[in-house]
């Protein structure tokens, strides 16, 4: 497995540092009446003018600098003329290219006044990323953050979205071992100090089956219903892990 330096970490945690912040700045544009274009606009010109790359522009042919999925709308949203509306909820996914190391990082956000149903499943679902992320140490494996996701989101009465798993990143945004969010405890490969991981849970609200639309990218829920996502990269320590796409 592909561990990496003090020296990568320490790049790789510039490039996510970014990452969070360009995540913090959105806030500031998510409200009714914008469009995921403009919100795409604003991420590609922030992470530019940190001298760093949104390395989803052009990734697998992907048109856009973010993946940006609203309501219903799971992964690989391809940014265009939908317009926020009061009580939406919107996810940014986007990974950040820097002296050569990537970070990949997704939040939720509320659109205007949400639902507490809705609500509870966004918290729900952030709490699941980090509950798949106390699993990580030295000796646990792969298969117990799985295991602590899907046990999390089931407890909660939500489903767990199979066709896309977390995954190791570094000098490539995917990079081996597949982390999926379902699966069972104490299988997988082993966690070693260095390891680099994304670990990226996609809840939905109603059942888990999936649709992939016409333009061969966009996951939606084949119920219509919501579906949540939450992104952070980090690093396996001596004792747990460090966050890289944080403050
Ligand atoms: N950020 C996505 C992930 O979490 C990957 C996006 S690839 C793209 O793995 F091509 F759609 F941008
Ligand atoms: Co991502
Ligand atoms: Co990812």
């Amino acid at each position: 497995m592909n561990i990496k330096s003090e020296r990568e970490i320490a790049l790789m945690k510039e490039a996510g540092h970014i990452n969070y912040l360009a995540h913090k700045e959105m806030e500031k544009y998510i409200k009714p009446g914008i469009t995921t274009a403009q919100l795409d606009k604003k991420i590609h010109d922030f992470i530019i003018n940190h001298d760093a790359y949104p390395s989803c522009l052009g990734y697998e042919g992907f048109p856009a600098s973010a993946c940006i999925c609203v309501n219903e709308e799971i992964v690989h949203g391809i940014p265009g003329k939908r317009v926020l509306k009061d009580g939406d909820i919107v996810k940014l996914d986007f990974t950040v290219r820097k002296n050569g190391y990537e970070s990949d990082m997704t939040r939720t956000y509320l659109v205007g006044n949400v639902s507490d149903e809705i609500r509870n499943f966004v918290k729900c679902t952030e709490e699941a990323l980090f509950v798949g992320l106390q699993q990580i140490k030295p000796g646990n494996r792969i298969g117990d953050i799985s295991h602590a996701i899907e046990e999390y989101a089931h407890v909660h009465g939500y489903s767990v979205v199979e066709e896309f798993v977390g995954h190791g990143i570094g000098t490539e945004m995917h990079e081996d071992p597949e982390v999926p969010n379902y699966g069972k405890p104490g299988v997988g490969p082993r966690l070693k100090k260095g390891m680099t991981l994304a670990i990226e849970p996609m809840l939905n609200m109603g059942s888990k089956e999936i649709i992939i639309q016409k333009n061969n990218w966009t996951a939606v829920t084949k119920d219509g219903l919501p579906s949540v996502h939450f992104e952070h990269t980090i690093a396996v320590t001596d004792d747990g892990y460090e966050l890289l796409t944080g403050e």
